[in-house]
């Protein structure tokens, strides 16, 4: 049978799903702390591990991991030097979430080096989960953020590039999001994600990074997901609330990555055109990744190793 007919039958999937372990027989790790990051930012790890080495809380740790991204210039994927929109602006979108359930947002921010610590203030220090905008530029503002020029000079130029055709790209061809899921020595999980979003969109475009649910969700009795890959895509499937949903059902990281993204090929027919990636993190430490299309390049840290790991797209 044809890939194609195979999906035509219904029986969506390539393999069957592994529900080996039911919830309650799931243990929790302790001792070694875990991260996974998206792509390949070492940045983001090595910051993490310098947090979780001195039994810094995996909140604080995951923060730091996007921090260490967004405070690179030469990096076009998140914070400053991200590629900018349609209009040249950059325009930022960011979300953490703790063991605890709590969580803050940040999305269509602009000239604010680090969107993960104004979505943690948010978090932190006020009753809301997400500013959007001018007001969230002007809470980071009153919280001591620099107002700060993100449009660096290789950022101008690709985008000044892109504007003699101005062809339609997606994120896949043009950025990364860094999306990050931690466990620290207490075995308690968090995680973060943040990201210019799709390069050269529609000005006031929000992608699922700073939607919890979409682009993060943890539930520190199950584990957490993280997304990278067309927003739009996640957003509609809910992804990371669905990948620990399945984890909630005895699936394990890998196998619910596999799961909520064959739902998504399912709802094309076989044969979507875009890139989804799932990482993903169960409390008893074990983590997985997964991806539509191609191959996803991811970071995986344990017990201070940091290895560049990579998987092949289901479609591939
Ligand atoms: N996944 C990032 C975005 O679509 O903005």
């Amino acid at each position: 049978m044809k890939r194609r007919d195979f999906f035509k039958t219904g029986l969506v999937g390539f393999s069957l799903p592994s529900l080996t372990k039911a919830k309650s027989d799931v243990k929790r790790n302790k001792k070694k702390p875990v991260i996974i990051t998206t792509h390949n930012f070492p940045k983001a790890n090595a910051a993490a591990v310098k947090v979780l080495n001195k039994y810094g809380a995996s909140m604080d740790a995951a923060e730091a991991a996007c921090m260490a991204v967004e405070a690179d210039e030469k990096n076009s994927n998140a914070g400053i030097g991200s590629l900018p929109d349609e209009d040249g602006r950059v325009t930022l979108d960011s979300c953490v979430m703790d063991s605890n359930g709590n969580c803050g947002s940040v999305a269509f921010l602009q000239n604010i080096v680090h969107p993960v610590s104004v979505a943690r203030k948010i978090m932190d220090d006020t009753k809301h989960v997400m500013l959007v905008g001018k007001g969230a530029k002007k809470f980071a503002v009153s919280k001591g953020f620099r107002h700060t020029n993100l449009l660096t000079k290789d950022s101008r130029n690709a985008w000044m590039k892109w504007q003699k055709n101005r062809v339609e790209m997606t994120p896949h061809d043009t950025h990364d999001t860094c999306a990050t899921l931690i466990q620290d020595h207490n075995g308690n999980i968090s995680g973060a994600c943040t990201t210019g979003g799709w390069a050269y969109k529609m000005h006031g475009r929000v992608g699922d990074s700073p939607l919890i649910g979409s682009g993060l969700f943890i539930d520190n009795n199950v584990g957490g997901a993280a997304a990278t890959g067309l927003g739009e895509e996640v957003i509609k499937s809910s992804g990371s609330f669905l990948v620990v949903e399945l984890m909630r059902q005895g699936y394990d990281p890998v196998s619910a990555c596999n799961e909520a993204l064959n739902r998504i090929i399912s709802s094309y027919n076989g044969n979507p055109d875009f890139q989804i990636c799932y990482i993903a993190i169960s409390k008893d430490g074990e983590v997985g990744a997964a991806c539509l299309k191609w191959a996803f390049p991811h970071l995986i840290t344990k017990s201070g190793i940091t290895k560049l790991k990579s998987v092949k797209g289901l479609l591939s």
